[in-house]
C-alpha cells in the first residue's frame, strides 16, 4: 500500500522513496521523514514534539508543519495568511479528519474559530518517485475572507542547515543558468513579479548536502505546475530547519473568497533521488513524457521556420521558395513566424487582427498553404494572442480590454499592450478568433508566443477584487488554451515567450515543446540546453539551426540542435552546395536517432560548463540502443585528452560504440575513460555523435 496511516504517522510510498509526517502532542500536523522508502512501517520516525526555546519561541515556531498559518508566536515562513471579516489576521487550521485512497490523501484541517477549511491534498506517483500536492481554502461561512496568501505546500528536508541550493537563472537571450550555492540561513527567496513564470528565474529548485553529482548523492527537488507569478521561498531557521515553501507568489496577491467558495493553488510536484541529479532528471523526464505532454507518443517533426531568414518581410514568393528549399534538405514542417497577418509590416502594427494580409498574400494564405503540402511538409503559423499592438483592428475596437490603470500612462512593450485575459469577454474572442483560423486552414503545428512582461497591472473593471488579476489571468490563458486544443487536437503547440521566458511545467500540458532561447549560439546554447534538461526531456525541448554564429562549423551547429526537437531557422537560400548537401545528410540522420532522442534517457556525461569538452547521451529504454553527443568548444588548457564514461547500460549486455574498437560487456565501456580527439586546430569547435548498439544480450565468461 503506498499510502499508509499507522499509529498516528501518514505514510506515502512511492517505489522507492518515503515522505512522512503526522499529529504530534500539540496536534499540530508535523514533518517527520522524506527520504529512501524503508522496510517496515515502524521504521519511520514519528512527528517531534519540541518545546518552547525561552520566552521568544513557542513550540510552534520549532514544528515543521505541514502548512503552517500565520499565527502565534511563529516567526517561520508561513504558508497561509488571510484576513476575516473582522479584521482578525491571524489563522489556525487545525486537524479535522482525512480521506485516504491507494495514492491520494486528503487532510482536511479548518480553523479554530472561523469558518475556513483547508484542505491539504497529497497525491503519489509510485513509479517516478513524485509526490504532488496542493491545498483547497473553503469558506464555509456567510462573509468573505481574503486570502494573502496560499503557498501549494511547505516541502521539509531532514535537519540540517548545511545544504546546497540549485536553481535555474536567466534573462532574455540568455536562459537557464545552472547556479549552486549554499543555502544561507534565513529566507532565499526565488520569484517571478512579471506574470509568467519568466526568463529571469525558473519555479523549480534541488538541494543537496552539496556532494551529489550526476550518479550519486541524495537530492531533493520540486517545482510549481503554475505559469504565472511564483515563489519558492527556502527556509533555514535557527534551529537548523530547512523547509521550502512553494506557490503562487503572495506579491500583490489577494484573493476575495466569498461564502461557499473554493480557492484551489496549482500542485508543486516533488521528488527523493538518492543517486544524484541525474536520476532527479530522469523521474521528472519520465513523468513529463508519459503523464503531462500533450502528443508524447507522436514523434516531433524536423521544422523549418522563416523567422531570421525574412523577419516581417514576409510574402507568398520567399515563403514558397524557402519551403521549397527546406523540402529539399528534409524538413517535415514548414512554418511562418511573425509577419503574416493583416497590417504586420513592423513590430509596430497588426498584432491581435489574426487574419492573413492579403497584400501578402493576394488571393489568400491557401496557395502558400497548398505549396507545403505538395512538397509533403505540414503548415505551420505564429500567433501572439496575449498582446494587441495599439496600432491594429482589435485595440481600436477595445481599448478597454488591455491590463491597465485609467491614470496612468500604458506603457509598451516590444511596441504591445497586453489583453487581459482575465477577463472572460477576452477569453472569448480569443477563443473565437483562433478557432476561426485553424478552421479555416490546414494548420498543423502553431507558436504561441508572449512577448512582454506586464505593466500596470490594473483592471479597471474587475468584477470584485483586481488583484486577483495575477491568478485569473493564468486561468483565462489556460481556458484559451485548452479550448483550443480541444477543438483542433491535431494541431502542435509551441510555446515561446521570447525564447524561454515561460518555462514551466504548466505549459506543457498546452503546449508540446518549448522554444527555449532566441539565443541558437551553437556554443551558448549547450548550456541552456543543459540548465533545461535538469527538469524537462529533450522531448520538450524546441532547437533551431540558424544562422546565429555561423562562424562555428554547420555541423556543430546541426549536433548542438540535435540534442532536443530539431529545427532550422536559418536562411537556407543562401546554403551554398556543400552546406546544403551536409545539412541533409545530418537531417536525415537525426530522423534516424530521433526515437532516442525524444523517448529515450538521458545521461549527462560532461556539463557544459567552462571545461570546453561537453557530452550527454540518449539510451532508448531497453537499454539496448543510444547515442552520445560530445562537443569541444574551446580547447582546454591543461587536459590533454578529452575522456569520458558512457552511462545507462546493461552492466552483463555486450555492446559496441561507434568508432571504438571492440565488443564489450556494459560495466566494461561503463568503467573505460573512452579518448575523444576533438581537437580540429585552434579555435575549431568540434563535435562528435557515436552509435551505441547492443550487440548480444548477455555476455557470457
Ligand atoms: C520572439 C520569438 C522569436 C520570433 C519573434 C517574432 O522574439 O522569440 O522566435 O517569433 O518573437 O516577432
Amino acid at each position: 500500500m503506498p499510502i499508509l496511516y499507522h499509529k498516528g504517522l501518514f505514510i506515502l510510498q512511492t517505489d522507492a522513496t518515503a515522505y512522512t509526517f503526522g499529529l504530534n502532542q500539540a496536534r499540530l500536523l508535523a514533518h517527520s521523514y522524506w527520504g529512501r522508502r524503508l522496510p517496515y512501517a515502524d521504521d519511520y520516525p514519528a512527528p517531534a514534539n519540541p518545546g518552547a526555546w525561552g520566552p521568544f519561541n513557542n513550540p510552534a515556531h520549532l514544528t515543521p508543519e505541514e502548512y503552517p498559518g500565520y499565527e502565534d508566536m511563529k516567526y517561520i515562513d508561513p504558508c497561509l495568511k488571510c484576513t476575516f471579516a473582522d479584521g482578525v489576521r491571524d489563522v489556525s487550521p487545525r486537524f479535522e479528519s482525512f480521506e485516504a485512497d491507494a495514492e491520494t490523501l486528503r487532510i482536511h484541517l479548518r480553523d479554530e474559530h472561523y469558518p475556513l477549511r483547508v484542505t491539504l491534498h497529497y497525491r503519489l506517483i509510485p513509479q517516478y518517485d513524485l509526490i504532488e500536492r496542493w491545498a483547497t481554502l473553503t469558506n464555509l461561512g456567510d462573509v468573505p475572507i481574503t486570502l494573502e496568501r496560499v503557498f501549494s505546500a511547505q516541502w521539509h528536508l531532514p535537519v540540517g542547515d548545511r545544504y546546497r541550493l540549485t536553481h535555474l537563472h536567466g534573462r532574455w537571450f540568455d536562459e537557464m543558468h545552472i547556479e549552486r550555492t549554499p543555502l544561507a540561513r534565513g529566507l532565499t527567496v526565488l520569484e517571478s513579479r512579471r506574470l509568467t513564470s519568466s526568463h529571469h528565474h525558473y519555479p523549480w529548485f534541488a538541494l543537496d548536502a552539496g556532494s551529489a553529482d550526476e550518479e550519486s548523492g541524495a537530492v531533493w527537488f520540486g517545482l510549481l505546475d503554475w505559469s504565472g507569478n511564483w515563489k519558492i521561498a527556502a527556509e533555514v531557521t535557527d534551529y537548523a530547519s530547512t523547509r521550502v515553501n512553494i506557490g503562487i507568489n503572495d506579491w500583490d496577491f489577494a484573493w476575495q473568497l466569498g461564502a461557499g467558495e473554493s480557492f484551489e493553488t496549482p500542485p508543486t510536484l516533488a521528488g527523493f533521488s538518492a543517486a544524484g541529479f541525474g536520476a532527479a532528471s530522469r523521474a521528472l523526464h519520465n513523468y513529463v513524457r508519459d503523464h503531462i505532454l500533450p502528443h508524447s507518443d507522436v514523434p516531433h517533426k524536423v521544422f523549418y521556420n522563416s523567422w531570421e531568414a525574412t523577419l516581417f518581410d514576409v510574402e507568398f514568393e520567399t515563403q514558397a521558395e524557402l519551403a521549397t528549399h527546406a523540402a529539399d534538405l528534409g524538413a517535415e514542417m514548414f512554418m511562418i513566424d511573425d509577419g503574416w497577418y493583416k497590417g504586420r509590416f513592423s513590430q509596430t502594427t497588426g498584432l491581435g487582427d489574426w487574419t492573413p494580409d492579403e497584400r501578402k498574400f493576394p488571393g489568400g494564405l491557401e496557395r502558400l498553404i497548398k505549396h507545403v503540402n505538395d512538397l509533403g511538409m505540414d503548415f505551420g503559423l505564429w500567433l501572439e494572442p496575449e498582446m494587441v499592438n495599439p496600432d491594429s483592428d482589435l485595440y481600436r475596437a477595445h481599448p478597454d480590454w488591455v491590463i491597465h490603470y485609467p491614470t496612468r500612462e500604458r506603457r509598451l512593450g516590444r511596441d504591445a499592450l497586453h489583453l487581459n485575459l482575465a477577463r472572460a469577454d477576452v477569453q472569448d474572442h480569443l477563443i473565437e478568433s483562433l478557432d476561426h483560423l485553424l478552421r479555416s486552414y490546414n494548420i498543423r503545428y502553431a507558436k504561441w508566443d508572449m512577448n512582454r512582461n506586464v505593466s500596470e497591472p490594473g483592471w479597471p473593471d474587475a468584477p470584485g477584487e483586481p488583484r486577483e488579476l495575477w491568478v485569473r489571468y493564468v486561468q483565462g490563458l489556460y481556458r484559451v488554451w485548452h479550448t483550443l486544443r480541444e477543438k483542433h487536437p491535431q494541431v502542435i503547440w509551441q510555446s515561446c515567450s521570447g525564447g524561454g521566458g515561460r518555462t514551466d511545467l504548466a505549459m506543457l500540458r498546452y503546449s508540446d515543446v518549448i522554444w527555449i532561447s532566441d539565443n541558437s549560439h551553437a556554443a551558448r546554447r549547450l548550456s541552456i540546453q543543459e540548465g533545461f534538461s535538469l527538469i524537462f526531456p529533450a522531448a520538450a525541448m524546441q532547437t533551431w539551426v540558424t544562422d546565429q554564429g555561423a562562424e562555428i562549423p554547420l555541423r556543430f551547429r546541426f549536433h548542438a540542435a540535435m540534442c532536443g526537437m530539431l529545427g532550422i531557422g536559418a536562411d537556407i537560400r543562401k546554403w551554398d552546395t556543400q552546406q546544403s548537401d551536409e545539412a541533409r545528410t545530418l537531417i536525415a540522420q537525426y530522423k534516424d536517432l530521433r526515437p532516442l532522442i525524444q523517448f529515450g534517457d538521458l545521461y549527462r556525461l560532461r556539463p557544459a560548463d567552462q571545461s570546453g569538452f561537453t557530452a550527454l547521451q540518449y539510451m532508448s529504454k531497453d537499454q539496448s540502443t543510444g547515442v552520445l553527443f560530445a562537443f569541444c568548444t574551446y580547447i582546454p588548457q591543461h587536459e590533454p585528452s578529452l575522456t569520458l564514461r558512457v552511462r545507462g547500460l546493461r552492466p552483463d549486455h555486450l555492446y559496441t560504440i561507434e568508432g571504438f574498437e571492440g565488443m564489450r560487456s556494459g560495466t566494461a565501456w561503463m568503467n573505460l575513460d573512452l579518448q575523444f580527439g576533438l581537437y580540429g586546430g585552434l579555435g575549431t569547435f568540434g563535435s562528435t555523435i557515436r552509435r551505441i548498439a547492443q550487440v548480444e544480450k548477455k555476455h557470457h565468461v
